[in-house]
């Protein structure tokens, strides 16, 4: 089996290349831009195996993702480049709008003609798996009544849920104008090792263990649905492999909780395996909210569940003491990030109050 994975050196991408080379044994192309969010320390794992090559390379050029197809010949291409943190996208959404969109349309397109030229029986075979979210759906209500299916209509709220929802558009446009086998799957918020100290799990990890101040957007009562990113990756190559083309899947580890609870949570953890001068939650503080801040997100997972037979490994509980676990044991992984990032975190609450 050989892949392209876009975005690869990213969070769950690079979680999803260390899971096909190393266990599942595939022949892996990451083609990756290197941005801020790009890591090439999140593929040491992978570093020296023969069936793990890199390109360092621009979705949005048409011309080399071509090249990169005609060379390399996938069976399978997964898209997860993108601009994936929204306060980043409030304050500035050309990125968003030129990766997730224009990015997502010329990687389409390169997808489209090298399948065109691909034999019957290859032909039959190829998919590209559209990663997106589930932040495309809009916000729930705190009532915890409903769940986004994959027939809920599409309401983004920021210009990373517009940007997602206009590039999952493109691909499943892509899968019935032209055939290309496209299936596109939505996820909740992901968490575990690697994940760019920006987002809130491994932002209040390392605030927390600096005895720095945990910031929690308005009152801390939203509510997200965590997915461990190992419990994700697993789902990617599933829906990849037996996804029906044209179709959605929803992945979700029925696992709802409320911001201030999941820093609570990581307060409790860190105390007992690092224990510091104080309890951590005493550095809890409510900032500002977040413009167009969504209530709940919500999944349910039923359709990959019942058809493709996925389930979620991991409970939050057990999840969160992994991660943490991890950001305890990886500090070169982290460090360089954190002195390079700080800077950039206050401008972004300030245009955010
Ligand atoms: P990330 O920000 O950690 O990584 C994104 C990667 O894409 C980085 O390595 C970056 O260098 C690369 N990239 C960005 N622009 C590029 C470009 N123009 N060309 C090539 N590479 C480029 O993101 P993530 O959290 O790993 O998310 C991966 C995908 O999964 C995204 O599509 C995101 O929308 C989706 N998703 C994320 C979550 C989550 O909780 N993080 C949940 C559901 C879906
Ligand atoms: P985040 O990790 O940015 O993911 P997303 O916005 O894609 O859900 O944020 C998760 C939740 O945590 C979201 O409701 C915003 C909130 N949050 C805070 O309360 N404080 C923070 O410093 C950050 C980054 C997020």
């Amino acid at each position: 089996m050989r892949v392209i994975v876009t975005g690869g050196a990213g969070f769950i991408g690079s979680a999803l290349v260390r899971h096909l080379v190393l266990d599942r044994g595939y022949d892996v192309l990451t083609i990756d831009a290197l941005t801020y969010a790009g890591n090439l320390a999140s593929l040491k794992p992978v570093e020296g195996r023969g069936n793990h090559h890199f390109l360092r390379a621009d979705i949005r050029d048409g011309a080399m993702m071509a090249q990169a197809m005609a060379t390399f010949r996938p069976d399978r291409i997964m898209h997860l480049a993108a601009e994936s943190h929204v306060d980043r996208s409030i304050t500035g959404a050309d990125d968003f709008v030129q990766t997730n969109v224009l990015g997502t349309f010329a990687l389409l397109e390169a997808a489209r003609a090298y399948w065109d030229g691909l034999d019957v029986r290859a032909r039959a075979g190829f998919r590209f798996l559209h990663v997106s979210t589930d932040e495309v759906y809009g916000s729930l209500g705190l009532s915890r009544t409903h769940l986004f299916r994959e027939d809920t209509p599409y309401d983004p709220s920021s210009p990373y849920s517009a940007t997602k929802a206009a590039s999952d558009h493109l691909a499943k446009a892509w899968q019935r104008t032209y055939g290309l086998p496209v299936v596109v799957s939505n996820c909740s918020n992901n968490y575990g090792p690697c994940h760019f100290p920006e987002k809130l799990i491994p932002l209040t990890i390392l605030n927390a263990l600096e005895g720095r101040e945990l910031p929690v957007y308005g009152r801390g009562d939203n509510i997200r649905d965590w997915l461990y990113v190992e419990d994700h990756v697993r789902a990617l190559d599933l829906i990849a492999a037996k996804g029906r083309v044209g179709e959605t899947y929803n992945v979700g580890g029925r696992n709802e909780r409320r911001n201030i609870d999941v820093v609570r949570a990581i307060c409790h953890v860190l105390d007992r395996l690092c224990p510091g001068p104080t309890a951590r939650e005493s550095l809890i503080r409510f900032v500002p909210d977040r413009p167009g801040h969504d209530a709940r997100y919500a999944i349910d997972a039923s359709k990959l569940e019942n058809e493709l037979g996925w389930q979620a490994y991991e409970t939050f509980e057990t999840g969160i003491e992994k991660t943490v676990q991890w950001y305890l044991e990886n500090p070169g992984w982290w460090q360089p990030l954190r002195q390079n990032y700080d800077g950039q975190r206050l401008g972004l609450l300030d245009q955010c109050a």
